[in-house]
C-alpha cells in the first residue's frame, strides 16, 4: 500500500506545533502501526530529518505507552485494541491518515506524539496501593474471595494506564482509569484497610488535573482494555460512602 500520513509535529511544549505531510510507500498489511512509524523514520534519518518522536515499550498491548490519537479516535478506529496492536490491513491503499498525540488539557505535549501523563500518576501516588504487608505470594484459595469479586477485580486490573479515555472524552475526564484503579483495590479483602481513604483521595486528586464525568461514555469506547463504565458507577458509590465514612473516622457528628 501507499499511504499518506498527516503527522503533528511539534519541536517542544511551548513550540508552536503543526501537521506535517509524508507519503509512505510499500507498506505491507501485516505491519503494525507503530512499524509503520519505525519505517517512516528510517527513511527521515536517511534523509538527514529529524525523526517523529512517539513513545513505545512492550509492543504487545500490555504497557500503555503507545497512544496516538489515529484518525481522530484514541488507539485508532478498532475496538479494544492499542495502537501497537493496530494492523495496516484496516487501511487501504491510498489513504490519508491523520496522526496526532493526546489531546487533554492535562496531557502537555512534550514533543511530536509525545505527552507527559504524569497527571495519572499523581492519581496513583494519592492511593493506589495498599499498605498491609502482604508478605510472600500465599497459597491459593487460602483467602476465600467470592469467584464474582475476583473476576471484577481482575478486568479492572486490566487497565494498562494508556490515558486513551481522557483523551476520548469531551471532558478530558480521567474517571475511568481512576474507577479501575480504585476498583481492583477495593474489590479485594487486601484492598479494605484503604477503601475509603483511597476513593476520596484519588478522586480529589484526579479532580485536580482532569474534567468531570458526564456519563458521555467515549472512554469505554477508546479503552483497548474495554474496561467498562460499570466501574465508574462504583467509583461513585464509593465516593460518597468515603465521605460518610472518613467524617466518622474522623471523630465527626453523621
Ligand atoms: S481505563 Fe482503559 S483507556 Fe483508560 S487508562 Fe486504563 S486502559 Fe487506558
Ligand atoms: S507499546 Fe505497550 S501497550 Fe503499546
Amino acid at each position: 500500500m501507499d499511504l499518506t500520513l498527516r503527522v503533528w509535529r511539534q519541536e517542544k511544549s511551548e513550540a508552536r506545533g503543526r501537521f506535517k505531510v509524508y507519503r509512505v510507500t510499500d507498506v505491507r498489511p501485516d505491519m503494525s502501526f507503530l512499524e509503520l512509524l519505525d519505517v517512516l523514520n528510517d527513511r527521515l534519518t536517511l534523509a538527514g530529518e529529524e525523526p517523529i518522536a512517539f513513545e513505545h515499550d512492550c509492543r504487545e498491548g500490555i504497557c500503555g505507552t503507545c497512544g496516538l490519537m489515529v484518525n481522530g479516535h484514541a488507539h485508532g478506529p478498532q475496538l479494544g485494541t492499542a495502537t501497537c496492536q493496530l494492523h495496516m490491513r484496516l487501511f487501504s491503499d491510498g489513504d490519508t491518515i491523520v496522526v496526532e498525540p493526546w489531546r487533554a488539557a492535562a496531557f502537555r505535549v512534550l514533543k511530536d506524539l509525545v505527552v507527559d501523563r504524569s497527571p495519572l500518576d499523581r492519581i496513583i501516588e494519592a492511593g493506589g496501593y495498599i499498605t498491609v504487608s502482604a508478605g510472600s505470594a500465599p497459597d491459593a484459595n487460602v483467602t476465600p474471595i467470592p469467584k464474582e469479586a475476583a473476576e471484577a477485580a481482575m478486568d479492572a486490573a486490566a487497565c494498562i494506564g494508556c490515558g486513551a479515555c481522557v483523551a476520548a472524552c469531551p471532558n478530558s475526564a480521567a474517571q475511568l482509569f481512576t474507577a479501575a484503579k480504585v476498583a481492583h483495590l477495593g474489590l479485594l479483602p487486601q484492598g479494605q484497610p484503604e477503601r475509603w481513604s483511597r476513593a476520596e483521595s484519588m478522586v480529589e486528586t484526579m479532580e485536580r488535573f482532569f474534567g468531570s464525568c458526564t456519563n458521555h461514555g467515549e472512554c469505554e469506547k477508546a479503552c483497548p482494555k474495554s474496561i467498562s463504565i460499570d466501574f465508574i458507577a462504583m467509583l461513585n458509590r464509593d465516593f460518597v460512602r468515603a465521605k460518610w465514612k472518613n467524617r466518622s473516622l474522623a471523630g465527626q457528628k453523621r
